[in-house]
Protein backbone atom coordinates (compact mmCIF):
# COMPACT_ATOMS: atom_id res chain seq x y z
CA UNK A 1 0.00 0.00 0.00
CA UNK A 2 1.00 3.52 -1.11
CA UNK A 3 0.99 5.83 1.42
CA UNK A 4 0.54 9.39 0.97
CA UNK A 5 0.78 12.65 2.80
CA UNK A 6 -1.79 15.04 2.66
CA UNK A 7 -2.28 18.59 3.46
CA UNK A 8 -4.96 19.35 6.37
CA UNK A 9 -5.21 23.17 4.86
CA UNK A 10 -6.70 21.38 1.37
CA UNK A 11 -10.71 21.01 2.14
CA UNK A 12 -10.78 17.85 -1.13
CA UNK A 13 -7.70 16.18 1.48
CA UNK A 14 -10.13 16.62 4.42
CA UNK A 15 -13.08 15.17 2.30
CA UNK A 16 -11.02 12.13 0.79
CA UNK A 17 -9.78 11.40 4.24
CA UNK A 18 -13.37 11.20 5.84
CA UNK A 19 -14.45 9.23 2.57
CA UNK A 20 -11.71 6.55 3.20
CA UNK A 21 -13.03 6.54 7.26
CA UNK A 22 -16.49 6.10 6.68
CA UNK A 23 -15.12 3.17 4.31
CA UNK A 24 -13.73 1.66 6.81
CA UNK A 25 -10.22 2.79 6.48
CA UNK A 26 -7.78 3.87 8.67
CA UNK A 27 -6.44 7.31 8.30
CA UNK A 28 -3.53 9.37 10.76
CA UNK A 29 -4.55 12.68 12.17
CA UNK A 30 -2.63 15.61 13.74
CA UNK A 31 -4.18 16.41 17.15
CA UNK A 32 -2.86 19.20 19.51
CA UNK A 33 -1.42 15.99 21.60
CA UNK A 34 0.15 13.99 19.14
CA UNK A 35 -0.93 12.45 15.60
CA UNK A 36 -3.48 9.94 15.97
CA UNK A 37 -4.64 6.68 13.83
CA UNK A 38 -8.30 7.14 13.31
CA UNK A 39 -10.69 4.92 12.54
CA UNK A 40 -14.60 4.77 12.55
CA UNK A 41 -15.24 4.19 15.97
CA UNK A 42 -18.50 2.49 15.11
CA UNK A 43 -17.20 -0.50 12.92
CA UNK A 44 -15.35 -3.39 14.34
CA UNK A 45 -13.72 -4.00 10.88
CA UNK A 46 -12.21 -0.64 11.09
CA UNK A 47 -11.09 -0.47 14.30
CA UNK A 48 -9.48 -3.64 13.94
CA UNK A 49 -7.02 -2.66 11.62
CA UNK A 50 -5.50 0.24 13.59
CA UNK A 51 -4.36 -2.61 15.95
CA UNK A 52 -2.98 -4.31 13.26
CA UNK A 53 -0.90 -1.28 11.92
CA UNK A 54 0.36 -0.60 15.27
CA UNK A 55 1.29 -3.93 16.45
CA UNK A 56 -0.67 -2.81 19.44
CA UNK A 57 -1.46 -5.19 22.13
CA UNK A 58 -5.27 -6.81 22.11
CA UNK A 59 -6.01 -5.32 25.61
CA UNK A 60 -5.42 -1.83 25.55
CA UNK A 61 -8.55 -0.07 24.45
CA UNK A 62 -8.52 3.37 22.49
CA UNK A 63 -9.75 6.82 22.93
CA UNK A 64 -12.59 7.85 20.88
CA UNK A 65 -12.27 11.49 19.91
CA UNK A 66 -15.44 13.82 19.35
CA UNK A 67 -15.86 17.18 17.42
CA UNK A 68 -19.00 18.38 19.42
CA UNK A 69 -19.86 18.22 23.40
CA UNK A 70 -23.75 16.27 21.58
CA UNK A 71 -21.70 13.06 20.51
CA UNK A 72 -20.85 12.49 24.70
CA UNK A 73 -24.14 11.27 25.61
CA UNK A 74 -24.32 8.72 21.97
CA UNK A 75 -20.90 6.98 23.37
CA UNK A 76 -21.49 7.31 27.17
CA UNK A 77 -24.29 6.62 29.79
CA UNK A 78 -24.11 7.89 33.35
CA UNK A 79 -22.31 11.04 32.98
CA UNK A 80 -22.21 12.39 35.88
CA UNK A 81 -21.91 16.53 36.20
CA UNK A 82 -18.64 16.71 36.84
CA UNK A 83 -17.43 15.44 33.70
CA UNK A 84 -20.03 18.45 32.28
CA UNK A 85 -17.27 20.91 34.30
CA UNK A 86 -14.75 19.51 32.81
CA UNK A 87 -15.86 19.67 29.40
CA UNK A 88 -16.75 23.21 29.40
CA UNK A 89 -13.31 23.94 30.79
CA UNK A 90 -11.10 22.16 29.14
CA UNK A 91 -12.55 20.78 25.94
CA UNK A 92 -11.71 20.86 22.87
CA UNK A 93 -8.59 19.97 24.55
CA UNK A 94 -6.15 17.57 25.46
CA UNK A 95 -8.57 15.89 28.53
CA UNK A 96 -9.33 12.15 27.84
CA UNK A 97 -12.45 11.60 29.99
CA UNK A 98 -13.03 7.66 31.02
CA UNK A 99 -16.86 7.14 31.18
CA UNK A 100 -19.15 4.53 31.30
CA UNK A 101 -19.89 3.11 27.61
CA UNK A 102 -22.76 2.90 25.66
CA UNK A 103 -23.83 0.46 23.09
CA UNK A 104 -22.55 2.25 20.18
CA UNK A 105 -18.89 1.79 20.87
CA UNK A 106 -17.80 -1.37 19.40
CA UNK A 107 -15.90 -4.08 21.91
CA UNK A 108 -12.76 -3.58 19.98
CA UNK A 109 -12.67 -0.07 20.87
CA UNK A 110 -12.76 -1.04 24.42
CA UNK A 111 -11.05 -4.10 24.47
CA UNK A 112 -14.56 -5.00 26.68
CA UNK A 113 -13.82 -2.83 29.08
CA UNK A 114 -17.34 -1.40 29.86
CA UNK A 115 -15.63 2.27 29.91
CA UNK A 116 -14.64 4.24 27.12
CA UNK A 117 -11.81 7.00 27.00
CA UNK A 118 -13.19 10.24 25.39
CA UNK A 119 -11.48 13.49 24.43
CA UNK A 120 -12.60 16.41 21.95
CA UNK A 121 -9.22 17.68 20.42
CA UNK A 122 -8.47 20.77 20.05
CA UNK A 123 -6.80 20.40 16.63
CA UNK A 124 -8.93 22.23 14.00
CA UNK A 125 -8.25 19.46 10.84
CA UNK A 126 -8.93 17.26 13.16
CA UNK A 127 -12.44 17.99 14.48
CA UNK A 128 -13.12 19.37 10.90
CA UNK A 129 -12.54 15.10 9.91
CA UNK A 130 -14.38 14.46 12.36
CA UNK A 131 -17.36 16.59 10.81
CA UNK A 132 -17.10 15.48 7.75
CA UNK A 133 -16.62 11.81 8.67
CA UNK A 134 -19.86 12.48 10.76
CA UNK A 135 -19.14 9.60 13.18
CA UNK A 136 -16.71 9.42 16.38
CA UNK A 137 -13.18 8.33 15.96
CA UNK A 138 -11.15 5.88 17.20
CA UNK A 139 -7.94 7.00 17.54
CA UNK A 140 -4.66 5.97 19.29
CA UNK A 141 -1.32 7.42 19.12
CA UNK A 142 0.14 6.94 15.38
CA UNK A 143 3.37 5.15 15.95
CA UNK A 144 4.32 1.70 16.16
CA UNK A 145 3.68 0.15 19.66
CA UNK A 146 6.59 0.64 21.63
CA UNK A 147 8.07 3.77 19.76
CA UNK A 148 8.02 7.75 20.94
CA UNK A 149 4.36 8.98 20.19
CA UNK A 150 4.22 11.09 16.56
CA UNK A 151 4.45 14.85 16.64
CA UNK A 152 5.08 15.61 12.94
CA UNK A 153 3.69 13.88 10.08
CA UNK A 154 7.30 12.81 8.80
CA UNK A 155 7.11 10.89 12.32
CA UNK A 156 3.71 9.09 11.24
CA UNK A 157 5.56 7.92 7.96
CA UNK A 158 8.79 6.25 9.84
CA UNK A 159 6.03 4.19 11.60
CA UNK A 160 3.30 3.41 9.56
CA UNK A 161 4.60 3.89 5.40
CA UNK A 162 3.13 0.83 3.54
CA UNK A 163 0.36 0.38 6.14
CA UNK A 164 -1.97 2.68 6.42
CA UNK A 165 -3.26 4.48 3.29
CA UNK A 166 -3.32 8.65 4.01
CA UNK A 167 -1.65 10.65 6.60
CA UNK A 168 -3.51 13.89 6.94
CA UNK A 169 -0.71 16.44 7.74
CA UNK A 170 -1.39 19.32 9.98
CA UNK A 171 2.03 20.56 10.86
CA UNK A 172 4.09 19.95 13.93
CA UNK A 173 1.74 19.73 17.64
CA UNK A 174 1.19 22.35 19.72
CA UNK A 175 1.27 20.25 22.79
CA UNK A 176 3.82 17.45 21.97
CA UNK A 177 2.33 14.66 24.41
CA UNK A 178 -0.61 12.67 24.53
CA UNK A 179 -3.74 14.43 26.43
CA UNK A 180 -4.57 13.66 30.56
CA UNK A 181 -6.41 10.48 30.93
CA UNK A 182 -9.24 10.70 34.39
CA UNK A 183 -11.25 8.15 35.64
CA UNK A 184 -14.41 9.96 36.17
CA UNK A 185 -16.44 7.50 37.98
CA UNK A 186 -15.25 7.90 41.30
CA UNK A 187 -15.77 10.73 43.73
CA UNK A 188 -12.92 12.21 43.13
CA UNK A 189 -11.51 12.20 39.45
CA UNK A 190 -8.47 10.15 39.16
CA UNK A 191 -5.41 10.93 36.69
CA UNK A 192 -4.49 7.94 35.23
CA UNK A 193 -1.65 9.38 32.36
CA UNK A 194 -0.53 12.56 32.63
CA UNK A 195 -1.04 15.49 30.22
CA UNK A 196 -1.07 19.25 30.22
CA UNK A 197 -4.22 19.18 31.94
CA UNK A 198 -2.79 19.02 35.43
CA UNK A 199 -3.77 17.57 38.43
CA UNK A 200 -4.24 21.35 40.06
CA UNK A 201 -6.06 22.60 36.52
CA UNK A 202 -8.40 19.56 37.16
CA UNK A 203 -8.71 19.99 41.49
CA UNK A 204 -9.73 24.01 40.13
CA UNK A 205 -12.96 23.07 38.91
CA UNK A 206 -13.69 19.74 40.71
CA UNK A 207 -11.99 20.91 43.84
CA UNK A 208 -10.07 17.78 44.02
CA UNK A 209 -8.13 15.19 42.20
CA UNK A 210 -6.05 12.74 42.37
CA UNK A 211 -3.12 10.70 40.38
CA UNK A 212 -3.04 7.14 40.49
CA UNK A 213 0.57 6.06 41.95
CA UNK A 214 1.83 3.57 39.34
CA UNK A 215 1.33 7.01 36.67
CA UNK A 216 4.01 8.03 39.14
CA UNK A 217 6.19 5.42 39.74
CA UNK A 218 5.05 2.85 37.58
CA UNK A 219 3.46 -0.39 38.21
CA UNK A 220 4.57 -2.59 41.73
CA UNK A 221 4.63 -5.89 42.14
CA UNK A 222 1.66 -7.52 41.59
CA UNK A 223 -0.63 -4.15 40.84
CA UNK A 224 -3.45 -4.59 39.17
CA UNK A 225 -3.42 -1.87 36.49
CA UNK A 226 -6.44 0.58 36.23
CA UNK A 227 -5.43 1.42 32.81
CA UNK A 228 -4.75 -0.89 30.59
CA UNK A 229 -2.05 1.33 29.49
CA UNK A 230 0.01 1.40 32.27
CA UNK A 231 1.55 -2.10 31.58
CA UNK A 232 3.23 -1.77 28.61
CA UNK A 233 7.19 -0.39 28.20
CA UNK A 234 6.67 3.04 26.08
CA UNK A 235 8.46 5.33 24.47
CA UNK A 236 11.74 3.33 25.58
CA UNK A 237 14.41 4.44 23.26
CA UNK A 238 17.05 1.66 21.83
CA UNK A 239 19.79 2.98 24.21
CA UNK A 240 20.00 3.14 28.13
CA UNK A 241 17.89 5.74 29.32
CA UNK A 242 19.83 7.04 32.96
CA UNK A 243 17.44 10.01 34.45
CA UNK A 244 18.40 12.13 36.81
CA UNK A 245 15.71 14.35 39.21
CA UNK A 246 16.45 17.17 41.02
CA UNK A 247 16.93 21.19 40.19
CA UNK A 248 18.34 21.80 37.19
CA UNK A 249 22.02 22.88 38.58
CA UNK A 250 21.74 19.75 41.08
CA UNK A 251 21.43 17.35 37.48
CA UNK A 252 23.64 19.45 35.21
CA UNK A 253 26.48 18.88 38.19
CA UNK A 254 25.67 15.17 38.14
CA UNK A 255 25.56 14.80 34.48
CA UNK A 256 29.33 16.37 34.27
CA UNK A 257 30.14 13.73 36.62
CA UNK A 258 28.73 10.57 35.04
CA UNK A 259 28.52 11.72 31.36
CA UNK A 260 31.50 10.69 29.26
CA UNK A 261 32.45 10.67 25.78
CA UNK A 262 30.57 7.33 24.89
CA UNK A 263 27.39 8.27 26.30
CA UNK A 264 24.97 11.07 25.07
CA UNK A 265 23.13 14.06 26.97
CA UNK A 266 19.55 15.47 27.06
CA UNK A 267 20.00 18.29 28.53
CA UNK A 268 18.86 21.97 28.95
CA UNK A 269 19.61 24.46 26.59
CA UNK A 270 21.80 26.27 29.21
CA UNK A 271 23.78 23.49 30.31
CA UNK A 272 24.32 21.94 26.32
CA UNK A 273 27.59 23.89 25.10
CA UNK A 274 30.03 22.76 28.28
CA UNK A 275 28.13 19.27 28.29
CA UNK A 276 29.77 18.71 24.97
CA UNK A 277 32.83 19.25 25.71
CA UNK A 278 33.07 15.81 27.50
CA UNK A 279 29.57 14.06 26.52
CA UNK A 280 29.76 11.79 23.04
CA UNK A 281 26.53 13.46 21.82
CA UNK A 282 24.21 16.45 23.11
CA UNK A 283 20.41 16.65 22.59
CA UNK A 284 18.62 19.35 23.87
CA UNK A 285 15.10 20.05 25.12
CA UNK A 286 14.65 24.04 25.22
CA UNK A 287 15.40 26.23 28.49
CA UNK A 288 15.20 24.82 31.53
CA UNK A 289 12.13 26.63 32.99
CA UNK A 290 10.11 26.15 29.67
CA UNK A 291 7.43 23.29 30.36
CA UNK A 292 5.84 23.33 26.96
CA UNK A 293 8.96 23.26 25.25
CA UNK A 294 10.21 20.42 27.12
CA UNK A 295 6.45 18.86 26.18
CA UNK A 296 6.87 19.55 22.39
CA UNK A 297 10.10 18.69 21.81
CA UNK A 298 10.22 15.28 23.61
CA UNK A 299 9.11 12.62 21.07
CA UNK A 300 10.89 13.88 18.77
CA UNK A 301 14.04 13.89 20.66
CA UNK A 302 13.79 10.17 21.47
CA UNK A 303 13.54 10.02 18.29
CA UNK A 304 16.53 11.30 17.02
CA UNK A 305 18.48 9.70 19.94
CA UNK A 306 17.35 6.48 18.45
CA UNK A 307 18.52 7.65 15.17
CA UNK A 308 21.86 8.81 16.49
CA UNK A 309 22.38 5.03 18.05
CA UNK A 310 24.02 6.09 21.43
CA UNK A 311 24.29 3.16 23.31
CA UNK A 312 23.72 5.46 27.29
CA UNK A 313 21.83 8.51 27.47
CA UNK A 314 21.89 10.56 30.61
CA UNK A 315 18.35 12.78 30.92
CA UNK A 316 18.14 15.79 32.99
CA UNK A 317 14.60 15.76 33.96
CA UNK A 318 12.20 18.58 34.01
CA UNK A 319 11.87 19.45 37.64
CA UNK A 320 9.11 16.95 38.91
CA UNK A 321 6.22 18.77 39.41
CA UNK A 322 3.22 20.50 38.79
CA UNK A 323 2.76 21.50 34.35
CA UNK A 324 6.50 19.32 33.86
CA UNK A 325 4.15 15.89 35.15
CA UNK A 326 3.56 14.52 32.02
CA UNK A 327 7.15 15.03 30.11
CA UNK A 328 8.52 13.53 33.37
CA UNK A 329 5.87 10.61 33.17
CA UNK A 330 6.92 9.66 29.44
CA UNK A 331 10.98 10.46 30.49
CA UNK A 332 10.12 7.67 33.76
CA UNK A 333 8.41 5.24 31.43
CA UNK A 334 11.40 5.15 29.21
CA UNK A 335 13.65 4.17 31.81
CA UNK A 336 11.63 2.12 33.41
CA UNK A 337 10.96 4.19 36.75
CA UNK A 338 14.53 3.88 37.76
CA UNK A 339 15.39 7.53 38.33
CA UNK A 340 18.54 8.92 40.37
CA UNK A 341 18.06 11.76 42.57
CA UNK A 342 20.18 14.69 42.63
CA UNK A 343 20.00 16.93 45.57
CA UNK A 344 18.36 16.20 49.31
CA UNK A 345 17.12 19.44 49.89
CA UNK A 346 13.43 20.55 48.35
CA UNK A 347 14.08 24.07 46.92
CA UNK A 348 11.18 25.95 46.23
CA UNK A 349 11.13 29.05 44.46
CA UNK A 350 8.03 31.77 44.90
CA UNK A 351 7.92 34.19 42.65
CA UNK A 352 5.17 36.67 41.54
CA UNK A 353 4.29 40.36 41.46
CA UNK A 354 4.42 42.76 44.78
CA UNK A 355 1.05 42.22 46.05
CA UNK A 356 0.43 38.79 45.03
CA UNK A 357 0.64 36.90 48.11
CA UNK A 358 4.15 35.72 48.13
CA UNK A 359 4.03 36.67 51.91
CA UNK A 360 1.64 34.56 53.00
CA UNK A 361 3.18 32.01 50.77
CA UNK A 362 6.26 32.25 52.90
CA UNK A 363 4.04 32.54 56.31
CA UNK A 364 2.54 29.77 55.76
CA UNK A 365 5.70 27.90 54.84
CA UNK A 366 7.44 28.90 57.36
CA UNK A 367 4.66 27.17 59.56
CA UNK A 368 5.54 24.34 57.98
CA UNK A 369 8.93 24.09 58.63
CA UNK A 370 10.47 25.22 55.54
CA UNK A 371 13.15 28.10 56.07
CA UNK A 372 12.47 31.25 54.25
CA UNK A 373 15.09 33.08 52.46
CA UNK A 374 14.06 36.42 51.03
CA UNK A 375 15.59 38.03 48.11
CA UNK A 376 14.82 41.06 49.03
CA UNK A 377 15.33 41.15 52.97
CA UNK A 378 18.77 39.74 52.07
CA UNK A 379 19.49 42.77 49.62
CA UNK A 380 18.63 44.90 52.06
CA UNK A 381 20.60 43.71 54.47
CA UNK A 382 23.47 43.78 52.15
CA UNK A 383 22.66 47.32 51.26
CA UNK A 384 23.75 48.01 54.76
CA UNK A 385 26.54 45.70 56.07
CA UNK A 386 28.22 44.77 52.11
CA UNK A 387 30.69 47.37 51.42
CA UNK A 388 31.77 45.93 48.40
CA UNK A 389 28.21 45.92 47.41
CA UNK A 390 27.71 49.38 48.10
CA UNK A 391 30.93 50.29 46.18
CA UNK A 392 29.75 48.53 42.81
CA UNK A 393 26.26 50.19 43.13
CA UNK A 394 28.01 53.75 43.58
CA UNK A 395 30.27 52.78 40.48
CA UNK A 396 27.46 52.64 37.96
CA UNK A 397 25.05 54.80 39.92
CA UNK A 398 26.75 58.22 40.66
CA UNK A 399 23.34 60.24 41.43
CA UNK A 400 22.40 57.50 43.85
CA UNK A 401 25.31 58.09 46.41
CA UNK A 402 24.32 59.83 49.50
CA UNK A 403 26.73 61.01 52.18
CA UNK A 404 25.64 57.34 54.18
CA UNK A 405 26.16 55.09 51.26
CA UNK A 406 22.95 55.22 48.93
CA UNK A 407 19.78 56.68 48.67
CA UNK A 408 17.41 53.73 48.20
CA UNK A 409 14.34 56.25 47.31
CA UNK A 410 16.74 57.86 44.53
CA UNK A 411 17.49 54.32 43.15
CA UNK A 412 14.09 53.15 42.64
CA UNK A 413 12.92 55.67 40.87
CA UNK A 414 16.09 55.87 38.81
CA UNK A 415 15.60 51.64 37.88
CA UNK A 416 11.79 51.54 38.00
CA UNK A 417 11.55 54.69 34.61
CA UNK A 418 14.23 52.75 32.94
CA UNK A 419 14.38 49.23 31.95
CA UNK A 420 17.79 49.90 31.21
CA UNK A 421 18.83 50.92 34.16
CA UNK A 422 16.74 48.38 36.12
CA UNK A 423 19.07 45.64 33.87
CA UNK A 424 22.02 47.27 34.78
CA UNK A 425 21.53 47.96 39.02
CA UNK A 426 20.06 43.74 38.72
CA UNK A 427 23.56 42.30 37.11
CA UNK A 428 25.12 43.99 39.86
CA UNK A 429 22.92 43.04 42.87
CA UNK A 430 21.73 39.56 41.50
CA UNK A 431 25.22 38.34 41.84
CA UNK A 432 25.95 39.42 45.61
CA UNK A 433 22.28 38.46 46.62
CA UNK A 434 22.46 35.04 44.65
CA UNK A 435 25.87 34.45 46.30
CA UNK A 436 24.42 35.31 49.65
CA UNK A 437 21.67 32.82 49.00
CA UNK A 438 23.18 30.12 48.23
CA UNK A 439 25.45 30.16 51.21
CA UNK A 440 22.05 30.13 53.39
CA UNK A 441 20.67 27.81 51.17
CA UNK A 442 23.32 25.09 51.64
CA UNK A 443 23.15 25.60 55.51
CA UNK A 444 19.98 25.40 55.98
CA UNK A 445 18.76 22.79 58.21
CA UNK A 446 15.52 22.47 57.39
CA UNK A 447 14.33 19.81 54.57
CA UNK A 448 12.70 22.35 52.69
CA UNK A 449 13.85 25.76 51.74
CA UNK A 450 11.42 28.19 50.10
CA UNK A 451 13.39 31.01 47.92
CA UNK A 452 11.13 34.34 47.39
CA UNK A 453 12.20 35.95 44.95
CA UNK A 454 10.62 38.57 42.49
CA UNK A 455 13.16 38.06 39.84
CA UNK A 456 13.33 34.47 40.03
CA UNK A 457 14.04 33.40 36.31
CA UNK A 458 15.92 37.05 35.24
CA UNK A 459 18.13 36.16 38.44
CA UNK A 460 18.65 32.37 37.38
CA UNK A 461 17.85 31.63 40.68
CA UNK A 462 15.45 29.21 39.13
CA UNK A 463 17.89 26.78 38.23
CA UNK A 464 18.76 26.05 41.72
CA UNK A 465 15.51 25.04 42.57
CA UNK A 466 13.15 21.80 42.75
CA UNK A 467 10.14 23.46 42.10
CA UNK A 468 8.53 26.63 40.87
CA UNK A 469 5.66 28.69 41.86
CA UNK A 470 3.87 31.73 40.44
CA UNK A 471 1.37 33.97 42.86
CA UNK A 472 -0.46 35.55 40.61
CA UNK A 473 -3.29 37.76 40.91
CA UNK A 474 -5.99 40.18 38.60
CA UNK A 475 -4.26 43.36 38.29
CA UNK A 476 -7.11 45.73 39.40
CA UNK A 477 -6.64 43.54 42.82
CA UNK A 478 -2.92 44.15 42.53
CA UNK A 479 -3.24 48.25 42.10
CA UNK A 480 -5.58 48.12 45.35
CA UNK A 481 -3.39 46.20 47.55
CA UNK A 482 -0.07 48.62 46.39
CA UNK A 483 -1.95 51.42 47.19
CA UNK A 484 -3.51 50.69 50.53
CA UNK A 485 0.07 48.77 51.69
CA UNK A 486 2.23 51.15 50.27
CA UNK A 487 0.21 54.58 50.48
CA UNK A 488 1.24 55.73 47.09
CA UNK A 489 -1.31 56.68 44.55
CA UNK A 490 -2.67 54.85 41.62
CA UNK A 491 -0.72 56.43 39.24
CA UNK A 492 2.77 55.29 41.36
CA UNK A 493 1.02 51.85 41.48
CA UNK A 494 0.08 51.81 37.55
CA UNK A 495 3.98 52.43 36.96
CA UNK A 496 5.17 49.80 39.43
CA UNK A 497 2.85 47.00 37.77
CA UNK A 498 4.24 47.90 34.03
CA UNK A 499 7.03 47.51 35.03
CA UNK A 500 6.83 43.97 36.60
CA UNK A 501 6.19 41.05 34.17
CA UNK A 502 2.13 40.09 34.13
CA UNK A 503 0.38 36.70 34.26
CA UNK A 504 1.31 35.41 30.89
CA UNK A 505 5.06 35.33 32.13
CA UNK A 506 4.96 33.13 34.95
CA UNK A 507 2.47 30.85 32.91
CA UNK A 508 5.22 30.49 30.76
CA UNK A 509 7.54 29.52 33.13
CA UNK A 510 6.29 28.37 36.47
CA UNK A 511 5.77 24.56 37.29
CA UNK A 512 2.83 25.51 39.66
CA UNK A 513 0.52 29.05 39.69
CA UNK A 514 -1.47 30.07 42.90
CA UNK A 515 -4.01 32.32 41.79
CA UNK A 516 -4.72 35.12 44.77
CA UNK A 517 -8.72 36.46 43.86
CA UNK A 518 -8.82 38.37 46.68
CA UNK A 519 -10.21 35.76 48.91
CA UNK A 520 -7.43 35.51 51.80
CA UNK A 521 -9.20 32.37 52.95
CA UNK A 522 -9.62 30.62 49.69
CA UNK A 523 -5.69 31.58 48.95
CA UNK A 524 -4.94 29.86 52.47
CA UNK A 525 -6.52 26.65 51.79
CA UNK A 526 -4.63 26.43 48.13
CA UNK A 527 -1.32 27.67 49.95
CA UNK A 528 -1.87 24.75 52.89
CA UNK A 529 -2.50 21.93 49.73
CA UNK A 530 0.93 23.05 47.97
CA UNK A 531 2.52 23.17 51.58
CA UNK A 532 1.13 19.51 52.90
CA UNK A 533 2.25 18.06 49.70
CA UNK A 534 5.34 19.84 48.63
CA UNK A 535 7.45 20.27 51.64
CA UNK A 536 9.95 17.41 53.40
O1 LIG B 1 -3.57 12.71 23.15
C1 LIG B 1 -4.01 11.59 23.04
O2 LIG B 1 -4.70 11.05 23.91
C2 LIG B 1 -3.68 10.82 21.75
C3 LIG B 1 -4.32 11.55 20.58
C4 LIG B 1 -4.20 10.83 19.30
O3 LIG B 1 -5.66 11.85 20.90
N1 LIG B 1 -4.12 9.46 21.83
C5 LIG B 1 -3.47 8.55 22.59
O4 LIG B 1 -4.02 7.28 22.51
O5 LIG B 1 -2.52 8.81 23.25
P1 LIG B 1 -3.26 5.97 23.03
O6 LIG B 1 -4.06 4.86 22.59
O7 LIG B 1 -1.86 6.02 22.59
O8 LIG B 1 -3.36 6.03 24.57
C6 LIG B 1 -4.60 5.78 25.20
C7 LIG B 1 -4.37 5.52 26.66
C8 LIG B 1 -3.81 4.15 26.90
O9 LIG B 1 -2.86 4.21 27.94
C9 LIG B 1 -5.04 3.34 27.34
O10 LIG B 1 -4.69 2.28 28.16
C10 LIG B 1 -5.86 4.39 28.06
O11 LIG B 1 -5.63 5.59 27.33
N2 LIG B 1 -7.29 4.10 28.01
C11 LIG B 1 -8.10 4.11 26.94
N3 LIG B 1 -9.34 3.74 27.26
C12 LIG B 1 -9.32 3.47 28.58
C13 LIG B 1 -10.30 3.02 29.53
N4 LIG B 1 -11.55 2.75 29.17
N5 LIG B 1 -9.93 2.86 30.82
C14 LIG B 1 -8.67 3.12 31.20
N6 LIG B 1 -7.69 3.55 30.35
C15 LIG B 1 -8.02 3.70 29.06
MG1 LIG C 1 0.15 5.71 22.55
Amino acid sequence: MDTRILSGELKENITYAAELLRRGEVVAMPTETVYGLAADAGSEAAVVKIFAAKGRPQDNPLIVHIADIRQLADICEDIPPQAYALAERFWPGPLTMVLKKSGSVCGAVTCGLDTVGVRMPAHDVAARLIRACGRPLAAPSANSSGRPSPTTAAHVLEDMAGKIPCIIDGGACSVGVESTVVDMRGETPVILRPGAVTEEMIAAVLGGAATDGAAEHGLQNGEQPRSPGMKYRHYAPRAELTLLEGSPEATAEKMRAICGEYDAALCFDEYAEELAKSCGAVFTLGESFDHREHARRLFAVLRDIDAHGAERVCVQSPRIYGRNAATVNRLRRACGFKTVRCGEKQIIGVTGRSGSGKSEFCRELRAWGAEVLDADGIYKELLEDSAELNAAIAARFPSARSTSGIDRVKLAEIVFADGAERADLNAITHAFVIREMKRRMAAAESGTVVLDVPLLFESGLDRVCTVTVGMICPDELLLRRITERDGIDEARARARLAAQNGTEYYDRRCDILLENSGDIAALKKKIKAFAAKYTM
